[in-house]
Protein backbone atom coordinates (compact mmCIF):
# COMPACT_ATOMS: atom_id res chain seq x y z
CA UNK A 1 0.00 0.00 0.00
CA UNK A 2 3.22 1.84 -0.46
CA UNK A 3 3.41 2.76 3.11
CA UNK A 4 6.85 2.63 4.65
CA UNK A 5 7.95 2.39 8.51
CA UNK A 6 11.37 5.28 8.04
CA UNK A 7 11.03 7.44 11.45
CA UNK A 8 9.73 5.03 14.50
CA UNK A 9 9.83 7.77 17.48
CA UNK A 10 9.74 10.73 14.61
CA UNK A 11 13.69 11.29 15.05
CA UNK A 12 13.87 13.35 11.79
CA UNK A 13 10.02 14.09 10.16
CA UNK A 14 9.14 17.43 10.56
CA UNK A 15 5.11 17.28 11.05
CA UNK A 16 3.90 21.22 10.44
CA UNK A 17 5.70 24.53 8.84
CA UNK A 18 5.47 27.04 12.14
CA UNK A 19 7.03 30.62 12.84
CA UNK A 20 7.38 30.16 16.43
CA UNK A 21 10.66 28.77 17.88
CA UNK A 22 13.80 27.52 15.78
CA UNK A 23 16.19 25.51 17.22
CA UNK A 24 19.87 25.30 15.56
CA UNK A 25 21.16 22.13 17.66
CA UNK A 26 24.33 21.88 16.40
CA UNK A 27 25.31 25.41 17.30
CA UNK A 28 22.93 25.25 20.68
CA UNK A 29 21.18 28.27 19.54
CA UNK A 30 17.24 28.74 20.56
CA UNK A 31 14.86 31.86 19.29
CA UNK A 32 11.21 32.78 19.60
CA UNK A 33 9.68 34.40 16.41
CA UNK A 34 13.81 35.59 15.87
CA UNK A 35 14.58 36.46 19.26
CA UNK A 36 17.18 34.98 20.64
CA UNK A 37 16.32 32.84 23.71
CA UNK A 38 19.39 35.25 25.78
CA UNK A 39 17.96 38.34 24.65
CA UNK A 40 14.58 37.05 26.29
CA UNK A 41 15.97 35.82 29.31
CA UNK A 42 17.86 39.40 30.31
CA UNK A 43 15.23 41.67 28.93
CA UNK A 44 11.54 40.37 28.58
CA UNK A 45 9.49 38.96 31.43
CA UNK A 46 6.93 35.68 31.60
CA UNK A 47 4.01 37.14 30.10
CA UNK A 48 5.75 39.52 27.52
CA UNK A 49 7.31 36.16 26.02
CA UNK A 50 3.82 34.41 26.13
CA UNK A 51 2.23 37.40 23.66
CA UNK A 52 5.47 37.07 21.67
CA UNK A 53 5.11 33.31 21.15
CA UNK A 54 0.89 33.12 20.91
CA UNK A 55 0.71 36.14 18.87
CA UNK A 56 4.07 36.75 16.71
CA UNK A 57 5.31 40.01 18.05
CA UNK A 58 6.14 42.14 21.16
CA UNK A 59 3.47 43.78 22.02
CA UNK A 60 3.09 47.77 21.50
CA UNK A 61 2.47 49.94 24.90
CA UNK A 62 -1.39 49.31 24.55
CA UNK A 63 -1.36 46.25 24.13
CA UNK A 64 1.05 45.14 26.62
CA UNK A 65 -1.19 46.93 29.31
CA UNK A 66 -4.60 45.41 28.05
CA UNK A 67 -2.74 42.20 27.66
CA UNK A 68 -1.26 42.37 31.38
CA UNK A 69 -4.56 43.53 32.57
CA UNK A 70 -6.72 40.81 31.14
CA UNK A 71 -4.59 37.47 32.26
CA UNK A 72 -4.20 39.22 35.46
CA UNK A 73 -8.14 39.75 35.75
CA UNK A 74 -8.32 36.15 34.56
CA UNK A 75 -6.81 34.35 37.36
CA UNK A 76 -9.57 33.34 39.52
CA UNK A 77 -10.51 29.44 39.41
CA UNK A 78 -14.23 28.74 39.04
CA UNK A 79 -15.75 27.52 42.23
CA UNK A 80 -16.82 23.92 40.81
CA UNK A 81 -13.08 23.48 39.34
CA UNK A 82 -12.35 24.20 42.97
CA UNK A 83 -14.42 21.79 44.22
CA UNK A 84 -12.89 19.19 42.03
CA UNK A 85 -9.19 20.24 43.08
CA UNK A 86 -10.23 20.17 46.45
CA UNK A 87 -11.23 17.12 46.25
CA UNK A 88 -7.90 15.22 45.68
CA UNK A 89 -5.49 13.77 48.37
CA UNK A 90 -3.12 15.61 49.63
CA UNK A 91 -0.89 12.85 48.50
CA UNK A 92 -1.75 13.05 44.71
CA UNK A 93 1.12 13.86 42.66
CA UNK A 94 0.72 17.71 41.92
CA UNK A 95 1.01 16.91 37.91
CA UNK A 96 -2.58 14.33 38.64
CA UNK A 97 -3.88 17.54 40.22
CA UNK A 98 -3.17 19.79 37.30
CA UNK A 99 -4.22 17.32 34.88
CA UNK A 100 -7.21 16.92 36.61
CA UNK A 101 -8.06 20.50 36.91
CA UNK A 102 -7.78 21.05 33.09
CA UNK A 103 -10.23 18.01 32.42
CA UNK A 104 -12.75 20.19 35.26
CA UNK A 105 -12.36 23.77 33.56
CA UNK A 106 -13.11 21.92 30.07
CA UNK A 107 -16.23 20.27 32.02
CA UNK A 108 -17.02 24.26 33.36
CA UNK A 109 -16.93 25.95 29.76
CA UNK A 110 -19.32 24.38 27.38
CA UNK A 111 -18.64 27.41 25.52
CA UNK A 112 -15.41 27.15 24.46
CA UNK A 113 -16.34 23.75 23.33
CA UNK A 114 -16.46 23.60 19.70
CA UNK A 115 -18.09 19.93 20.29
CA UNK A 116 -21.33 21.85 21.42
CA UNK A 117 -20.67 25.54 19.55
CA UNK A 118 -20.09 24.27 16.21
CA UNK A 119 -16.40 22.98 14.78
CA UNK A 120 -15.42 26.01 13.26
CA UNK A 121 -15.73 28.30 16.79
CA UNK A 122 -12.51 29.69 16.71
CA UNK A 123 -11.71 30.27 12.65
CA UNK A 124 -15.18 32.29 12.87
CA UNK A 125 -14.64 33.92 16.43
CA UNK A 126 -11.61 35.12 17.27
CA UNK A 127 -12.93 36.89 20.45
CA UNK A 128 -13.54 33.76 21.72
CA UNK A 129 -10.35 32.37 20.96
CA UNK A 130 -8.47 35.20 22.35
CA UNK A 131 -10.04 35.00 25.33
CA UNK A 132 -9.60 31.52 26.08
CA UNK A 133 -6.38 31.66 25.60
CA UNK A 134 -6.07 34.41 28.54
CA UNK A 135 -8.05 32.43 30.94
CA UNK A 136 -6.07 29.46 30.27
CA UNK A 137 -2.56 31.51 30.99
CA UNK A 138 -4.43 33.03 33.68
CA UNK A 139 -5.59 30.40 35.22
CA UNK A 140 -2.92 28.07 34.69
CA UNK A 141 -0.40 29.86 37.68
CA UNK A 142 -3.50 29.88 39.95
CA UNK A 143 -4.12 25.68 39.15
CA UNK A 144 -0.36 25.63 40.26
CA UNK A 145 -0.81 27.28 43.27
CA UNK A 146 -3.84 25.05 43.54
CA UNK A 147 -2.26 22.21 43.65
CA UNK A 148 0.47 23.30 46.10
CA UNK A 149 -2.04 24.02 48.60
CA UNK A 150 -3.95 20.61 48.29
CA UNK A 151 -0.31 19.34 48.76
CA UNK A 152 -0.09 21.18 51.88
CA UNK A 153 -3.69 20.42 53.43
CA UNK A 154 -4.57 23.95 52.95
CA UNK A 155 -7.41 25.96 51.82
CA UNK A 156 -7.05 27.41 48.79
CA UNK A 157 -5.95 31.44 48.35
CA UNK A 158 -7.61 33.99 46.10
CA UNK A 159 -5.41 35.64 43.27
CA UNK A 160 -4.11 39.32 43.49
CA UNK A 161 -4.64 40.49 40.22
CA UNK A 162 -2.48 43.76 41.32
CA UNK A 163 0.95 41.29 41.55
CA UNK A 164 2.98 40.41 38.47
CA UNK A 165 2.22 37.12 37.27
CA UNK A 166 4.96 34.77 39.11
CA UNK A 167 4.39 37.47 42.43
CA UNK A 168 1.19 36.34 42.32
CA UNK A 169 1.60 32.47 41.60
CA UNK A 170 4.57 32.93 44.77
CA UNK A 171 2.18 34.36 47.03
CA UNK A 172 -0.84 32.09 46.43
CA UNK A 173 1.15 29.31 47.41
CA UNK A 174 2.04 30.57 51.15
CA UNK A 175 0.07 33.54 51.84
CA UNK A 176 -1.59 32.30 54.71
CA UNK A 177 1.85 31.37 56.64
CA UNK A 178 2.81 35.05 55.02
CA UNK A 179 -0.27 37.05 55.81
CA UNK A 180 -2.43 39.17 53.62
CA UNK A 181 -0.08 41.67 52.68
CA UNK A 182 2.91 39.03 52.01
CA UNK A 183 4.71 39.95 48.87
CA UNK A 184 7.04 37.21 47.96
CA UNK A 185 11.09 38.08 47.84
CA UNK A 186 11.45 40.09 44.33
CA UNK A 187 14.98 37.58 43.82
CA UNK A 188 12.83 34.84 43.77
CA UNK A 189 10.32 36.35 41.93
CA UNK A 190 12.68 37.21 39.26
CA UNK A 191 14.56 33.79 38.92
CA UNK A 192 11.11 32.29 38.54
CA UNK A 193 10.71 34.54 35.88
CA UNK A 194 13.55 33.84 34.17
CA UNK A 195 12.92 30.33 34.53
CA UNK A 196 9.19 30.54 32.84
CA UNK A 197 10.93 32.72 30.25
CA UNK A 198 13.18 29.33 29.25
CA UNK A 199 10.25 26.96 29.63
CA UNK A 200 7.71 28.52 27.77
CA UNK A 201 8.22 27.06 24.26
CA UNK A 202 10.49 24.38 22.78
CA UNK A 203 9.03 24.08 19.20
CA UNK A 204 7.72 20.25 18.28
CA UNK A 205 8.51 18.48 22.22
CA UNK A 206 6.53 15.82 22.75
CA UNK A 207 3.77 17.75 25.24
CA UNK A 208 3.70 20.62 21.96
CA UNK A 209 3.27 17.44 19.51
CA UNK A 210 0.59 16.11 22.36
CA UNK A 211 -1.26 19.51 22.40
CA UNK A 212 -1.57 19.61 17.88
CA UNK A 213 -1.97 16.58 17.51
CA UNK A 214 -5.06 16.06 20.54
CA UNK A 215 -5.91 19.75 19.12
CA UNK A 216 -6.22 18.35 15.97
CA UNK A 217 -9.24 16.66 16.51
CA UNK A 218 -11.00 20.01 17.46
CA UNK A 219 -11.41 19.50 21.01
CA UNK A 220 -11.44 22.21 23.36
CA UNK A 221 -8.21 23.98 24.39
CA UNK A 222 -8.64 22.82 28.07
CA UNK A 223 -8.86 19.01 27.41
CA UNK A 224 -5.63 19.57 24.64
CA UNK A 225 -4.26 21.07 27.41
CA UNK A 226 -4.61 18.81 30.11
CA UNK A 227 -3.46 16.04 27.46
CA UNK A 228 -0.32 18.36 26.57
CA UNK A 229 0.11 18.51 30.57
CA UNK A 230 0.12 14.16 30.60
CA UNK A 231 2.57 14.16 28.07
CA UNK A 232 4.80 16.73 29.78
CA UNK A 233 4.56 14.43 33.12
CA UNK A 234 6.94 11.63 32.06
CA UNK A 235 10.69 11.22 33.51
CA UNK A 236 11.85 11.59 29.68
CA UNK A 237 10.19 14.97 29.42
CA UNK A 238 8.88 17.81 32.15
CA UNK A 239 9.33 15.15 34.97
CA UNK A 240 13.10 14.97 34.07
CA UNK A 241 13.35 18.09 36.72
CA UNK A 242 12.26 15.74 38.90
CA UNK A 243 14.41 12.43 38.34
CA UNK A 244 18.01 15.05 38.48
CA UNK A 245 17.11 15.44 42.05
CA UNK A 246 16.23 12.04 43.25
CA UNK A 247 19.20 10.81 40.97
CA UNK A 248 21.18 12.82 43.21
CA UNK A 249 19.81 11.95 46.12
CA UNK A 250 20.32 8.15 45.38
CA UNK A 251 24.01 9.19 44.31
CA UNK A 252 24.50 10.48 47.51
CA UNK A 253 28.20 11.88 47.44
CA UNK A 254 30.78 13.34 44.84
CA UNK A 255 32.80 9.69 45.51
CA UNK A 256 30.28 8.16 44.18
CA UNK A 257 30.11 9.63 40.85
CA UNK A 258 32.55 7.81 39.37
CA UNK A 259 30.36 3.86 39.76
CA UNK A 260 27.12 6.10 38.60
CA UNK A 261 28.91 7.02 35.45
CA UNK A 262 29.83 3.27 35.06
CA UNK A 263 26.36 1.77 36.00
CA UNK A 264 24.82 4.51 33.05
CA UNK A 265 27.18 3.42 30.25
CA UNK A 266 26.23 -0.29 31.27
CA UNK A 267 22.54 1.30 30.19
CA UNK A 268 21.55 0.42 33.94
CA UNK A 269 21.22 3.64 34.60
CA UNK A 270 20.12 6.65 32.95
CA UNK A 271 21.77 10.39 33.43
CA UNK A 272 19.16 12.68 33.87
CA UNK A 273 19.13 16.00 32.73
CA UNK A 274 21.66 14.91 29.74
CA UNK A 275 21.01 14.53 26.49
CA UNK A 276 18.57 15.81 23.65
CA UNK A 277 16.66 15.12 20.75
CA UNK A 278 17.50 18.05 18.84
CA UNK A 279 20.55 19.59 20.99
CA UNK A 280 23.74 17.35 20.00
CA UNK A 281 25.79 20.29 21.43
CA UNK A 282 24.68 22.77 24.59
CA UNK A 283 21.21 23.48 25.39
CA UNK A 284 21.67 27.29 25.53
CA UNK A 285 18.45 27.32 28.57
CA UNK A 286 21.05 24.95 30.88
CA UNK A 287 23.72 27.85 31.02
CA UNK A 288 21.49 30.63 31.90
CA UNK A 289 19.78 28.78 34.39
CA UNK A 290 22.79 27.95 36.12
CA UNK A 291 23.53 31.50 36.33
CA UNK A 292 19.58 31.81 37.76
CA UNK A 293 20.76 28.85 40.27
CA UNK A 294 23.61 30.95 41.59
CA UNK A 295 21.04 33.76 42.43
CA UNK A 296 18.92 31.94 43.85
CA UNK A 297 21.51 30.13 45.95
CA UNK A 298 22.43 33.84 47.14
CA UNK A 299 18.64 34.58 48.00
CA UNK A 300 18.10 31.17 50.21
CA UNK A 301 21.54 29.51 51.06
CA UNK A 302 23.19 26.58 48.68
CA UNK A 303 21.60 23.39 47.46
CA UNK A 304 24.16 20.74 48.92
CA UNK A 305 23.53 18.46 45.93
CA UNK A 306 25.30 21.24 43.71
CA UNK A 307 28.00 19.37 44.55
CA UNK A 308 27.11 16.10 43.39
CA UNK A 309 25.20 17.26 39.95
CA UNK A 310 28.18 19.78 39.26
CA UNK A 311 30.79 16.98 39.51
CA UNK A 312 28.53 14.39 37.33
CA UNK A 313 28.56 17.35 34.76
CA UNK A 314 32.47 17.61 34.65
CA UNK A 315 33.09 13.68 34.95
CA UNK A 316 30.61 13.41 32.17
CA UNK A 317 31.67 16.11 29.86
CA UNK A 318 35.60 14.46 29.83
CA UNK A 319 33.65 10.53 29.30
CA UNK A 320 34.31 10.03 25.38
CA UNK A 321 31.07 7.42 26.43
CA UNK A 322 29.23 10.62 26.75
CA UNK A 323 31.09 12.88 24.37
CA UNK A 324 30.54 10.38 21.38
CA UNK A 325 27.57 10.21 22.10
CA UNK A 326 26.90 13.95 22.40
CA UNK A 327 25.44 13.99 25.43
CA UNK A 328 25.00 17.78 27.31
CA UNK A 329 23.21 19.13 30.37
CA UNK A 330 19.89 20.20 29.24
CA UNK A 331 17.48 22.64 30.87
CA UNK A 332 16.42 20.21 33.75
CA UNK A 333 19.97 19.45 34.94
CA UNK A 334 20.13 22.93 37.18
CA UNK A 335 16.36 23.78 37.40
CA UNK A 336 16.04 21.25 40.06
CA UNK A 337 18.34 22.32 42.20
CA UNK A 338 17.49 25.75 41.64
CA UNK A 339 13.38 24.83 42.70
CA UNK A 340 14.93 22.76 45.45
CA UNK A 341 16.87 25.59 46.87
CA UNK A 342 13.53 27.87 46.55
CA UNK A 343 11.44 25.08 48.87
CA UNK A 344 9.71 24.04 46.72
CA UNK A 345 8.65 20.16 47.39
CA UNK A 346 10.33 17.59 44.64
CA UNK A 347 7.10 16.40 43.02
CA UNK A 348 5.90 19.90 42.57
CA UNK A 349 9.02 20.73 39.61
CA UNK A 350 7.29 19.57 37.09
CA UNK A 351 4.33 21.32 37.44
CA UNK A 352 6.90 24.46 37.22
CA UNK A 353 7.77 23.13 33.90
CA UNK A 354 3.99 22.97 32.79
CA UNK A 355 2.67 26.45 34.04
CA UNK A 356 5.19 28.48 31.15
CA UNK A 357 4.78 25.84 28.50
CA UNK A 358 1.34 26.58 28.57
CA UNK A 359 2.12 29.27 26.62
CA UNK A 360 4.29 27.18 24.30
CA UNK A 361 1.40 24.99 23.68
CA UNK A 362 -1.27 27.69 22.95
CA UNK A 363 1.01 29.33 20.52
CA UNK A 364 1.03 26.26 18.92
CA UNK A 365 -2.86 25.34 18.53
CA UNK A 366 -3.56 28.70 17.54
CA UNK A 367 -0.76 28.65 14.80
CA UNK A 368 -2.85 25.07 13.68
CA UNK A 369 -5.91 26.95 13.35
CA UNK A 370 -4.41 30.02 11.60
CA UNK A 371 -2.94 28.11 9.38
CA UNK A 372 -6.41 26.90 8.40
CA UNK A 373 -5.28 23.15 8.80
CA UNK A 374 -8.00 21.17 9.06
CA UNK A 375 -6.47 18.12 8.67
CA UNK A 376 -6.52 15.45 11.76
CA UNK A 377 -3.73 14.24 13.05
CA UNK A 378 -3.65 10.78 11.85
CA UNK A 379 -0.21 8.54 11.21
CA UNK A 380 -0.10 5.65 9.54
CA UNK A 381 1.53 2.22 10.95
CA UNK A 382 3.02 -0.77 9.67
CA UNK A 383 0.45 -4.01 10.15
CA UNK A 384 3.31 -6.99 11.60
CA UNK A 385 0.24 -9.37 13.66
CA UNK A 386 -1.18 -12.68 12.09
CA UNK A 387 -2.24 -12.75 8.81
CA UNK A 388 -6.65 -13.79 9.24
CA UNK A 389 -7.44 -16.89 10.54
CA UNK A 390 -10.78 -18.52 12.00
CA UNK A 391 -12.48 -17.70 15.26
CA UNK A 392 -12.05 -21.37 17.24
CA UNK A 393 -14.78 -21.89 20.22
CA UNK A 394 -13.36 -21.20 23.76
CA UNK A 395 -14.10 -25.16 24.41
CA UNK A 396 -12.69 -26.11 21.14
CA UNK A 397 -9.37 -24.08 22.00
CA UNK A 398 -6.44 -26.02 22.92
N1 LIG B 1 21.72 8.87 29.87
C1 LIG B 1 22.32 7.77 29.34
N2 LIG B 1 22.38 7.50 28.04
C2 LIG B 1 21.76 8.34 27.21
C3 LIG B 1 21.08 9.48 27.67
C4 LIG B 1 21.08 9.73 29.06
N3 LIG B 1 20.47 10.81 29.57
N4 LIG B 1 20.55 10.15 26.62
C5 LIG B 1 20.86 9.44 25.54
N5 LIG B 1 21.60 8.36 25.90
C6 LIG B 1 22.22 7.37 25.00
C7 LIG B 1 21.19 6.51 24.29
O1 LIG B 1 20.89 5.37 25.07
C8 LIG B 1 21.91 6.18 23.02
O2 LIG B 1 22.90 5.23 23.32
P1 LIG B 1 23.36 4.13 22.20
O3 LIG B 1 23.91 4.92 21.03
O4 LIG B 1 24.38 3.31 22.89
O5 LIG B 1 22.13 3.36 21.84
C9 LIG B 1 22.67 7.46 22.71
O6 LIG B 1 22.87 8.11 23.96
C10 LIG B 1 21.97 8.40 21.77
O7 LIG B 1 20.69 8.72 22.30
P2 LIG B 1 19.76 9.73 21.54
O8 LIG B 1 19.31 9.11 20.28
O9 LIG B 1 20.51 11.01 21.42
O10 LIG B 1 18.54 9.94 22.53
P3 LIG B 1 17.05 10.37 22.13
O11 LIG B 1 17.06 11.54 21.22
O12 LIG B 1 16.28 9.18 21.68
O13 LIG B 1 16.47 10.77 23.55
C11 LIG B 1 16.21 12.01 25.54
C12 LIG B 1 16.51 12.08 24.04
C13 LIG B 1 16.12 13.42 26.08
C14 LIG B 1 14.87 11.27 25.77
C15 LIG B 1 17.37 11.23 26.22
O14 LIG B 1 18.57 11.93 26.03
C16 LIG B 1 17.10 11.00 27.70
O15 LIG B 1 16.46 10.00 28.05
N6 LIG B 1 17.61 11.91 28.60
C17 LIG B 1 17.33 11.78 30.02
C18 LIG B 1 15.98 12.36 30.35
C19 LIG B 1 15.99 13.87 30.29
O16 LIG B 1 16.87 14.54 30.81
N7 LIG B 1 14.95 14.42 29.65
C20 LIG B 1 14.78 15.88 29.50
C21 LIG B 1 14.95 16.31 28.09
S1 LIG B 1 15.12 18.10 27.89
C22 LIG B 1 13.64 18.80 28.42
C23 LIG B 1 12.42 18.20 27.87
O17 LIG B 1 12.22 18.10 26.66
O18 LIG B 1 11.56 17.84 28.68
Amino acid sequence: NGIRISDQGFLNTAAITSKITFIDGDKGFLMHRGYPIEQLAEKSDFLETAYLLIFGSLPDKDQDTTWRYEVMHHTALAEDAMKVIGSLRYDSHPMSVFISAFSAMAAFAPEANPALQGRDLYQKNKDILNKNIIRIIGKAGTVAAAAMRVRMNRPFIAPKSNYSYCENILYMMDAVANGEDYKPDPRLVKALDILFILHADHEMNCSTATMTHVGSSLVDPYSAVAAAAAALYGPLHGGANEAVIRMCEKIGSVENVPSFLEKVKRKEELLFGFGHRVYRNTDPRSNIIKKVTESVFEACGREPLIDVATALRDAALKDPWFVERKLYPNVDFWSGLCYRAMGFPLDFFPVLFAVPRVAGWLAHWKQNLDQGNGKIWRPRQLYIGEQKRDYVGREERE
